[in-house]
């Protein structure tokens, strides 16, 4: 049975919920759900998004703002926006590599779209960010494979086995234009929803392996920028010394929905030369005049006052100090046979129930009778059931804490009436 189809909640929904806000601001109940910033954390937005405003009117006085762009975003986007990642991620980042998008879930259809042979699979991490699922089921005839993952991340022993299964199943048709028979989907950094980085070893054998079977792989590195620490070196990094012998495999899904805010719709694609000229042509970007010409204009002010960096600095600080926090609560009141997954960066704090627990059954429990709850696993894996992803971005500090503390009193209660049914 294809993965999508083994999840029994249609996740699509959830989602959806945290957009509207359903339920956040409930009375009396704290809900640890959304991956997206609380209101403290967009009003920081207001103003900065005021003074970009100004500046970008004083610069386009001659309106080409309002008009259509060109199809990979403007140069001058391009060129700031390499500048201010070769210097967050401290590694270079070339303008050519660029192409501006929608966010990240546009980037991601863009590649569905352009790359991967209709019908092509694709392989996931056997956790993964729930609405990258639905997307999929969109694509036409995809089969969707999990790859098991430990606190590492990704098991590339499984997803080696597993390549070399599904590629012998039948001949596959991919052409010039879609040259890629499958294609592997990961969150190499802060993976949503288990909070783990794929460890330097393994990034490394995954690029041999992406090599040998002609895989095409899209990272999405939407919470890299987020690092406590610095942020851990990115798999399009490990992939770029050789890609004018190979061509390269990997490309690098960003967004501006993580380090600034989910309503401004602006992310970037960045990709080998080759995949880039393939996009260059594609028919959405180029009718499109550049999907988002006029707020990638502002991005740019935003960059070039340095208030973006200022917002990042406010937002790694800020979820640093929650996930810190929620963490002690948990070391201190988990029951003894709970654990969780240290997070150094990121939205989520992963915490694993004994085997055998739904945690699905256990939100519900808590949020009933504790006034607090948060996403089960069965959201995005069709095995880690007993999981439920805490998160951090929305809630202040306090409620956080709160919460945490609910739920770990929850579960007293919850596991000692299971042991005694
Ligand atoms: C792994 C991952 N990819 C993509 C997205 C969505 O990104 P965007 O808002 O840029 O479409 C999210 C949001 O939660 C995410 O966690």
């Amino acid at each position: 049975m294809p993965f999508s189809e083994q999840i029994d909640d249609p996740p699509l929904k959830h989602l959806f919920d945290v957009s509207v806000g359903d339920g956040l601001e409930q009375e009396g109940v704290i809900r640890l759900t959304a991956g997206a910033p609380g209101p403290s954390l967009l009003h920081a937005c207001s103003e900065l998004f005021t003074k970009a405003w100004s500046h970008t009117m004083e610069k386009f006085q001659d309106v080409n703002v309002f008009q259509y762009g060109i199809a990979p975003g403007s140069w001058e986007f391009r060129e700031v926006l390499s500048k201010f990642l070769s210097e967050s991620y401290h590694d270079k980042v070339n303008r050519s590599d660029l192409i501006l998008t929608c966010g990240a879930t546009h980037g991601l259809q863009i590649i569905l779209n352009t790359l991967l042979t209709p019908g092509g699979m694709i392989f996931v991490e056997s956790a993964t960010y729930m609405i990258a699922l639905d997307v999929f089921k969109e694509f036409p005839n995809s089969s969707v494979e999990p790859i098991e993952m430990d606190d590492n991340g990704l098991d590339v022993g499984d997803l080696e086995k597993k390549l070399q299964m599904w590629r012998n199943v039948k001949s596959w048709n991919t052409s010039e234009e879609k040259p890629f028979w499958a294609m592997l989907y990961c969150i190499p950094a802060f993976q949503n929803p288990t909070g783990t980085n794929l460890s330097r070893k393994r990034c490394s054998q995954l690029i041999e392996l992406a090599r040998k079977f002609e895989v095409l792989v899209l990272c999405d590195d939407v919470y890299n920028l987020l690092a406590h620490d610095n942020p851990p070196k990115r798999l399009f990094a490990y992939d770029r010394p050789q890609v004018q012998s190979f061509g390269g495999h990997v490309i690098s899904n960003g967004t501006f929905s993580k380090i600034l805010a989910p309503g401004v719709r602006v992310g970037w694609l960045e990709a080998p030369p080759r995949f880039v000229e393939r996009l260059k042509k594609s028919g959405i970007l180029r009718s499109s005049g550049s999907v988002n010409h006029f707020m990638s204009a502002v991005i740019t002010s935003i960059i070039e006052l340095g208030l973006q960096k200022q917002h990042l600095e406010l937002l790694k600080n800020t979820f640093k100090d929650r996930i810190i926090s929620m963490m002690e609560v948990l070391s201190t009141n988990l029951p003894p046979n709970c654990k969780f997954h240290k997070s150094e960066g990121g939205y989520y704090v992963w915490l694993e129930l004994p085997c055998g627990i739904d945690a699905s059954d256990f939100c519900d429990f808590s949020l009933k009778n504790f006034g607090a709850t948060a996403h089960p696993g069965k959201y995005f894996s069709a095995n880690r059931t007993n999981c439920m992803r805490l998160a951090v971005a929305y809630h202040e500090k306090a409620e956080l804490t709160k919460a945490a503390e609910l739920i770990c009193k929850a579960l007293h209660v919850y596991l000692a009436d299971q042991k005694n049914q």
